[in-house]
């Protein structure tokens, strides 16, 4: 489905409901079985929003914002915990619930297959795309910078956030669970999913008709720590870095292999802070210390205006000096004449 007219670009703009009811995507990478998945379905559901599961037939975690699409149009094995058996479509929806999709990818490619694919074709009704995209909880904390490039559930986020739409990930410590194996509300499941509601209703709530929930090129990440109740713990503003933690190979003499460990004590270089406020405490420290941790990241790497960035572009300086201005200026002009998606509406590239 193609959007070209001004006024259908307009419509897809205009992102919040009057009623505050919003069109929400989920997805995650620990599969589309998952009780925690499921639960915060059922939550946001129950506030009225629209939502939409677009989430990977298997366990996914660990890829990052790696987009792998299968190669085979159906499924080779059965999906999570059987629930759609071999031999099936690589995409379909559950038996039980048709805006339950799972699709045969990365996390990632499920955020890219459900904005291009999903959303354009069996809900024209959203204009395109989702007000806001919502990953996990996750089964795990996803704390600190190192993890943007190896968490499946922040690839599902910033996939999103990439493509305009805002998006929140959000993790917590319990163990997976089989979304029919909860039959009750006392359970951890139920209880991470209420506290990622939490966060996700207030961000709602606080939205205002024809604004977005985040700015363009934001996402959050929210950590929730390990919950003994059906009670929300402290909620704290943090950011990615301080007492974060990065990986080493830890080699094993035994077996001749290596596996991960986090290194001891911590790394600086995972720790530098660059930008945002400084003086906030890291989420790693405050999840690991029984709060609720809620950072605010943007994509743009790009490292600040600052006399480092000066020093390192200073070393480099020759090269800029002698530049074919010609060239540049050619390859400048191509560039301005593209087109730049500043809203959420589907591209027809
Ligand atoms: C679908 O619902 C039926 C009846 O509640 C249940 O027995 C079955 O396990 C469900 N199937 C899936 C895949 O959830
Ligand atoms: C995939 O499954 C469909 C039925 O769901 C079947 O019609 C089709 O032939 C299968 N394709 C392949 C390549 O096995
Ligand atoms: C679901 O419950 C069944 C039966 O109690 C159990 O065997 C299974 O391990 C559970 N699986 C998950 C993932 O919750
Ligand atoms: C609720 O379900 C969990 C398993 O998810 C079980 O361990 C617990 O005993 C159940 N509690 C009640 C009150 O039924
Ligand atoms: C090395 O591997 C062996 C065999 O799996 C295991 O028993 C042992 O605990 C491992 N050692 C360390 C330090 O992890
Ligand atoms: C700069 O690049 C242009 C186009 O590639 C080329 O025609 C020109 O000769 C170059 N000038 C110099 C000084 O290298």
């Amino acid at each position: 489905m193609r959007f070209q007219t001004a006024s259908v670009l307009a419509a897809a703009l205009s992102l919040v409901a009057s009623s505050n009811a919003i069109k929400i995507l989920l997805n995650n990478d620990d599969g589309f079985g998952s009780g925690n998945l499921r639960e915060l379905y059922r939550f946001l559901k129950e506030d009225g929003h629209d939502v939409v599961i677009v989430a990977p037939a298997v366990q996914q975690s660990g890829q990052g914002g790696r987009s792998d699409f299968t190669t085979y149009a159906n499924l080779t094995s059965p999906a999570q915990y059987g629930i759609i058996p071999a031999g099936a479509p690589s995409l379909g929806t559950d038996p039980n619930d048709s805006n339950i999709w799972y699709y045969n990818g990365t996390p990632a490619a499920c955020t890219f297959v459900a904005l291009d694919f999903v959303l354009p074709r069996y809900y024209e009704n959203w204009e395109g795309a989702p007000d806001l995209l919502v990953a996990g909880p996750n089964y795990g904390l996803n704390l600190g910078p190192f993890v943007y490039s190896l968490s499946g559930t922040l690839g599902a986020t910033y996939a999103a956030v990439a493509r305009s739409i805002p998006a929140i990930a959000a993790s917590a410590t319990n163990d997976a669970i089989d979304y029919r194996n909860i039959t009750n509300a006392t359970n951890p499941a139920t209880w991470a999913a209420k506290v990622a509601y939490t966060v996700v209703k207030e961000f709602i709530d606080n939205t205002g008709e024809d604004q977005t929930i985040l700015p363009l090129g934001y996402g959050i990440n929210v950590n929730i720590p390990e919950l003994d109740l059906d009670e929300i713990p402290p909620f704290v503003k943090t950011r990615l870095t301080g007492e974060a933690d990065v990986d080493i190979a830890a080699y094993n003499a035994s077996t001749g292999l290596f596996t991960w460990q986090n290194i001891i004590p911590k790394s600086a270089g995972v720790n530098a802070c660059y930008n945002g406020d400084c003086s906030l405490p890291g989420e790693t420290y405050v999840a690991e210390g029984g709060s609720v941790s809620i950072s605010a990241f943007t994509i743009d790497y790009t490292a600040p205006s600052n006399a480092y960035t000066d020093l390192v572009f200073g070393k480099v300086g020759a090269l800029f000096d002698s530049g074919n201005s010609t060239s540049y200026k050619a390859k400048r002009a191509l560039k301005s004449g593209r087109r730049l998606l500043q809203g959420r509406e589907v591209s027809d590239l």
